[in-house]
């Protein structure tokens, strides 16, 4: 069955095997951050895999030569067998990666994590100061919470990375985000420019930052590269929207990690469900070696040979295989299209006027995440080439 109205990429099995597999194992969450990766129409707690499922899961993953598994939500500490699932993870020699808010989460707990085997913990923060970061998640007392738990991880003998998302509105507390970091003798930091899909997509102009706060933040993680070099890792991912060529998005479509979600649907990348003509199929009906290898929607965007001009017959296509799909099919209305991000789209030009224009405006009210008796619509996003 190949997916209506799409190139196939590939027609014979995959079998290179994923390095990762994040899992989404609730979409539950107490935090309402704007910029929230999850789709806009988040999965039902009643529908989400029992822990038989996702262990399971992890056995045919490991069979499959995944080696990393990323436990992510919504919020994964919601689920009260995340011990269970650590432990049969540990079980088969696979590293485990918490990706958590952490306001669920206490010494104990973290504790009892550490036992069952888990190898690393990644913490977000939405800000420096307790206001900021307490509105921007939505979650009254959630920063104290986070700087306590970010102690206890340490306190456990887990390693720690701190997770910033950045954007306009809290972009001027990044050095003291970075002095956080340390504070907490976290290892790594993840300086992370929100990228565009679902809720922030949503919330797009509330987010975008100016040019100029882009520059500034650029500096500044320049600077503290070469002030903490040895104490402190720091990742930086800048927005698409005043790039000039786009990123690898997933490392290539279908080439490195699987998305699981929490009823079991299993994707290419979080937001692949916003591309119409795609049917994900689910580990509760198919083996995940079929999946990864052989489901239609996981080879329709592999490699490049499916890729059009101007990506065909340029230099970069190994690079990032022409961006990223999702954003491509929201910005342009075509899924197959080059990523708006870069300089050769004929929709470039208009990427960079929306970043200017609603950068400098005055930013909107947030729409909160939160489950909605009906998913909030999606403005009108489409670029002019
Ligand atoms: Fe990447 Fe395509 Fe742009 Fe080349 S033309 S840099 S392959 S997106
Ligand atoms: Fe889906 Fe980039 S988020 S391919």
């Amino acid at each position: 069955m190949a997916d209506a109205g799409l190139p196939l990429g590939r027609r014979d099995p995959w079998t290179e095997p994923p390095m990762g597999l994040l899992a989404e194992l609730t979409h539950r969450c107490p935090l309402q951050c704007p910029y929230c990766s999850n789709p806009l129409e988040l999965e039902r707690a009643s529908d989400e895999l029992s822990t038989a499922e996702w262990c399971r899961v992890l056995d045919e993953a490991e069979a499959l030569g995944v080696l990393q598994v990323h436990l992510s939500g919504g919020e994964p500490t919601a689920r009260q067998d995340l011990e269970a699932i650590v432990a049969h993870a540990r079980g088969l020699g696979l590293y485990t990666n918490l990706i958590t808010a952490g306001v669920l989460l206490d010494e104990r707990r973290l504790q009892a994590l550490r036992e069952a085997g888990l190898d690393h913990v990644q913490l977000s923060f939405q800000g420096a100061k307790p206001e900021t970061s307490d509105r921007i998640g939505g979650y009254r007392g959630g920063h104290a919470k986070k700087v306590a738990v970010g102690r206890a991880v340490r306190a456990v003998g887990l390693p720690l990375t701190v997770n910033a998302v950045v954007h306009r509105q809290n972009l001027d507390e990044l050095e003291d985000m970075i002095g956080l970091a340390l504070e907490l003798g976290a290892h790594r930091i993840e300086v992370a420019h929100v990228q565009y899909y679902g809720w922030a997509l949503l919330n797009r102009a509330a987010l975008m930052p100016t040019r100029e706060q882009l520059e500034a933040a650029t500096a500044i993680v320049e600077r503290a590269r070469r002030e903490l070099r040895g104490r402190l890792v720091i990742d930086y991912v800048i927005p698409d929207y005043w790039a000039k060529r786009p990123k690898p998005c997933m490392g290539g479509w279908g080439s490195n990690v699987l998305n699981v979600t929490p009823q079991g649907k299993v994707m290419p990348c979080h937001a692949a469900a916003s591309i119409p003509g795609l049917t994900f199929a689910s580990v509760r009906e198919h083996p995940l070696r079929w999946i990864w290898q052989e489901s239609p929607a996981f080879q329709v965007f592999r490699g490049t040979d499916w890729l059009p001009e101007p990506c065909r017959s340029c230099e970069r296509k190994e690079i990032d295989f022409g961006g990223c799909r999702c954003q491509a099919l929201a910005l342009t209305g075509d899924p197959t299209a080059t990523d708006p991000a870069c300089e050769l789209s004929p929709f470039h030009r208009a990427l960079f006027e929306v970043a200017s224009a609603e950068s400098t405006a005055p930013p909107p009210p947030f729409v909160y995440r939160r489950p909605m008796r009906e998913a909030p619509a999606l403005g009108p996003v489409r670029l002019q080439a």
